[in-house]
């Protein structure tokens, strides 16, 4: 009996390491930290989500509707939802054109270039539907690229007179109204999705608000989906006085705890994977409900954790781990690259800071400076994009965490 007894006591050890090891294996770590990383579960979105889905449904049906900005800090989620909006339209059939934006890049260029993938797509799809529209997005892509390397596979004449008058305003309405018409024939719509939109410059942002207006006034179903930091709507309002009634702003902002929480346990889960109510508890102190700090802890946390439920202990190394990468990765980043200058006015700006913003003028007070002589380092700031100005006259961290992260390292 006491034989069969050890048998057992040693059998249901076994199991038992095996259910450790497979209870969080770190090949099925499910987090997903990275800029646009797909999330295992795209939580806390709904109401932008349900609303773009309706926006879409009713361009279908030729009924108004506004494009939408998606603003918000650093890592809060704006690239994963403008990337679920892109699905929602590449599954009802629309022609999705996404571009980033990037300081430099024409994005006369950046649109050519994914119009010719969206385009190839959709003729297979609806053969002859998109003809003359070919023949015109030829004329505005060799407008671009001589070469025709923007226009690869697309074997039509280019139309002539048409979007190729090298004003991105002209040539876009004209590529538009020709694509709209094309697409509302065949009962689909165009979406064109502008990541990092802050970084498009005056008169491409001026050109995109009228190339909108003016489908929008024709009834076209056509859409602009728009994601950017915080400053994006003033920068859009800049441009023209109607901009900002051609979308919808919706600020997007870190996660309410209870959500913050669904992110994690709804990573988990699939995987037969707990946490104690402390585990989740430190995660979510430690992340501020951003969700890029929700990913990466988590993915630190997973690592550290032998089994099922994650402990308390777990979450402390995981989220100290976790830290450090984030420091190095995302915050630490703009820190190295500062020059003396640079770090000087970050430091008052992280001893003034409220919500991460603070006036230039009592930076400039702080340091014994006026606002000029201060100018040029505020400017390379933001070209760097370590900063942005939400207001006139203030400027703020774009990414969450820099201010604790420079009380920390600023006098080592
Ligand atoms: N709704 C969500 N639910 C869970 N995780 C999310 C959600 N949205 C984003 N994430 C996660 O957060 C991280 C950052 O997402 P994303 O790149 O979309 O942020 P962002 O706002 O575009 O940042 P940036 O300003 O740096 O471009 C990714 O790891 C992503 O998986
Ligand atoms: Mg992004």
């Amino acid at each position: 009996m006491a034989k069969a007894e050890r048998l057992y006591r040693f059998l249901s050890a076994c199991i038992y390491e095996i259910a450790i090891v497979w209870d969080v294996d770190p090949i099925r770590n499910p987090f997903a930290p990275g800029a646009g990383q797909p999330p295992p579960a795209l939580v806390g979105r709904d109401v932008e989500l349900g609303a773009a889905r309706v926006a879409l449904e009713r361009l279908a049906q030729r009924r108004g509707t506004r494009g939408a900005l998606y603003v918000g800090v650093r890592g809060v989620g704006k690239t994963v939802l403008l990337n679920a909006v892109r699905r929602a339209a590449g599954d009802a059939g629309w022609i999705v054109v996404k571009v980033e934006a990037a300081r430099g890049r024409p994005l006369r260029r950046s649109i050519a270039q994914s119009l010719n993938t969206a385009l190839r797509t959709a003729t297979g799809r609806h053969v002859g539907g998109f003809d003359r529209a070919l023949a015109v997005f030829k004329s505005f892509s060799l407008t671009t690229s001589p070469d025709g390397s923007l226009a690869l596979g697309i074997d039509v004449d280019p139309a002539g007179g048409i979007a190729n008058t090298g004003d991105l305003e002209i040539d876009l309405t004209e590529l538009f109204g020709e694509l709209g018409a094309a697409a509302a024939d065949l009962g689909i719509g165009l979406v064109l999705l502008v990541d990092e939109m802050h970084e498009v410059d005056d008169h491409e942002i001026g050109a995109i608000v009228g190339a909108l207006h003016d489908a929008r006034q024709l009834g076209l179903p056509i859409t602009v989906y728009g994601a950017g930091l915080p400053n994006l709507p003033s920068l859009l309002a800049s441009t023209r006085n109607d901009a900002e009634q051609l979308f919808d702003v919706r600020h997007l902002d870190p996660f309410d705890d209870e959500v913050a929480a669904v992110a994690l346990t709804s990573a988990t889960t699939p995987e037969g994977v707990g946490w104690t109510g402390d585990a989740i508890r430190l995660v979510l102190d430690a992340a501020a409900g951003l969700p890029y700090f929700l990913q990466m802890y988590g993915k630190h946390v997973w690592d550290f954790a032998l089994a099922s439920p994650i402990t308390g202990a777990d979450a402390r190394a995981g989220v100290a781990s976790g830290r450090r990468e984030l420091e190095t990765v995302f915050i630490g980043a703009h820190w190295e690259r500062a020059t003396p200058a640079q770090r000087q006015y970050l430091e008052a700006l992280t001893l003034l800071e409220v919500d991460g913003r603070a006036s230039t003028r009592a930076i400039a007070e702080s340091l014994g400076a006026t606002l000029g002589s201060l100018s040029s380092t505020r400017d390379q700031l933001l070209r760097k994009g370590t900063l942005y100005a939400p207001d006139r006259g203030a400027v703020a961290f774009t990414t969450p965490g820099f201010a604790d992260f420079v009380r920390a390292h600023a006098a080592s």
